[in-house]
């Protein structure tokens, strides 16, 4: 299960629809109403169509019910106005080991500083980054879920 935020007019929510398999579902959320109603009629008719499931979120609300694997946020988290929020609610929706990937744009909108502070933020509330793939004129980061209790039951003892 995988979620698209700010999906737009879907082009990661297709491609992410044929890689999940016909087993799989992608849940495309947009704050834009528009943005939905392109997506729903390039799939319209195709064997992806019921793998893709059209979500209308709020600017300060995803308000999604499932548990996903994994979460796409292509240009979209410097809209975000609290991303402290935006976080937890993400944190609350992933599974343990699910992952975001945050791909911010690098010209005119998101600074390297800019970016670490998401990044800060995203930390802030226990995701914890694993990953920064090189992505053109991109910032770009995968965090993932842990589950801190069987990390912590898993480490070995250290000796003094
Ligand atoms: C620059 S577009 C990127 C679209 C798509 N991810 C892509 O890369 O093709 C940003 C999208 O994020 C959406 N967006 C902005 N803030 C959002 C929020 N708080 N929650 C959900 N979507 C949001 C906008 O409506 C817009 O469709």
């Amino acid at each position: 299960m995988i979620l698209d935020l700010g999906c737009g007019p879907g082009f990661f929510s297709i491609e992410m629809a044929k890689m999940v398999g016909e087993l799989g579902t992608v849940i495309a959320t947009d704050l834009q109403e528009g943005m939905l109603e392109k997506l729903k009629n390039k799939i319209k008719g195709t064997e992806i169509e019921k793998r893709i499931k059209l979500h209308k979120c709020e600017e300060d609300k995803i308000g999604i019910l499932e548990n996903v694997d994994f979460v796409l946020a292509f240009y979209m988290v410097h809209e975000v106005p609290n991303q402290k929020k935006f976080f937890e609610e993400i944190k609350s929706i992933l599974k343990y080991n699910g992952k975001i990937f945050i791909i911010e744009p690098k010209l005119f909108h998101v600074s390297k500083a800019t970016f670490k502070e998401t990044i800060m933020k995203a930390k802030g509330i226990g995701l914890v980054p694993v990953e920064k793939p090189r992505i053109f004129l991109s910032r770009s980061v995968v965090l993932k879920k842990v589950n801190l209790k069987m990390q912590y039951r898993n480490a070995k003892p250290t000796l003094r």
